[in-house]
């Protein structure tokens, strides 16, 4: 796990100050809320959000005063987001280090989050922007649901297509790296048209990441990606390449097996058999070109904007992430 500030070029001054910021948010007035947050906030993530959120204000009238925090909100709201994640998902390790449900327990980790996300209000509301605002409302809603939906349709076959698995990607992961692009670029006063660039942009790069996530799950290991892999099919969370993997054997179905098998020996013979088949059909691969698709979208999206260093750097992340390995 490292950070990749070298992707964030034009904008690394005010990358500095979101961590200063987010350091400020991980003192409280409550010894032990400090101790939690500061285990879950010093060591931080590669902070693509924020970056996102930082670069698109400069195609406006960029004050640093009012982008910081909103760069710092979202990254605080991102977090928050997986401290909860991670009670869900029962993960051990976030950020190569212990998560917060592993080192404290999940009552104090759900009440942890709820603080984040409170606080994180706090840092948009500096702003003065009430439709940045409303935006940091509407897409925790959003955000929420998503992962809802990803908790109800566990196990259920029917999830298990691609529109359905679009959506949930899109709530749980797109939307926030949209709100990013949307947020930066409306608080500096964009014109329409380039806000809608933006939210384009941010939503197709968020499918890419998403996607890239789903692949990582089957093909990386936890020290390289600093966190619990190969869960996404063990919890019944339908992925794109399992779902490939379906429509590519809709009368013989691998992952059907896996799911209705109980026996734990049979399940691990279940779950070698859907990796073999995943190898043989080359899912992986089909997978990766997926996410190239949403690359190239997201590249699209920034034709409309002036060339120069902040296209530049948003061309950059769009490709670190489809070619990510943590
Ligand atoms: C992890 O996001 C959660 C997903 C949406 C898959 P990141 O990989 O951006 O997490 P950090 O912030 O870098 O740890
Ligand atoms: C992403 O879901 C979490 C959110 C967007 C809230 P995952 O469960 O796939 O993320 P990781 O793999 O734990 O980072
Ligand atoms: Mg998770
Ligand atoms: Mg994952």
């Amino acid at each position: 796990m490292t950070s990749v500030p070298a992707l964030y070029g034009p904008v690394a001054e005010d990358l500095a100050r979101v961590e200063e910021t987010l350091t400020s948010v991980a003192t409280a007035d409550y010894a032990p809320l400090t101790e939690m947050l500061q285990h879950v906030l010093q060591r931080g993530g590669k902070r693509l959000r924020p970056a996102i959120a930082l670069l698109a204000g400069g195609f406006g009238t960029y004050d640093s005063d009012r982008q910081v925090p909103l760069a710092a909100s979202i990254e605080l709201l991102h977090t928050a987001t997986l401290v909860h994640d991670d009670v869900i998902d029962t993960a051990d390790t976030r950020r190569g280090r212990p998560t917060a449900n592993s080192n404290y327990d999940n009552a104090a980790s759900v009440m942890l989050g709820d603080y984040m996300f409170a606080h994180a209000a706090e840092l948009v509301a500096r702003t003065d922007d009430i439709r940045v605002v409303r935006l940091f409302a509407e897409t925790l809603m959003v955000m929420a649901k998503g992962e809802l939906s990803q908790d109800i349709s566990a196990y259920d076959m029917a999830a298990g297509n691609l529109r359905d698995y679009y959506e949930r990607i899109d709530g749980k992961t797109a939307s926030l790296f949209a709100t990013a692009g949307t947020g930066g670029a409306m608080l500096a006063q964009a014109d329409e048209r380039v806000v809608c660039a933006l939210r384009s942009y941010g939503h197709s790069v968020g499918m890419a990441f998403q996607i890239v996530d789903d692949i990582l799950d089957f093909t990386s290991d936890a020290e390289t990606l600093g966190k619990p892999v190969g869960g996404d099919l063990l919890a019944g969370t339908l992925t794109l390449p399992a779902i490939l993997l379906m429509e590519a054997n809709p009368k013989d179905n691998p992952v059907r097996r896996l799911f209705v098998t109980e026996d734990p020996d049979s399940r691990a013979q279940q779950l070698q058999a859907v990796l073999q088949a995943i190898a043989d059909a080359d899912i992986l691969g089909r997978s990766n070109a997926i996410a190239l698709e949403w690359r190239d979208a997201a590249l699209r999206a920034l034709e409309p904007l002036p060339n120069g260093s902040h296209r530049r750097a948003l061309e950059d992340i769009a490709a670190f992430i489809t070619g990510r390995s943590f």
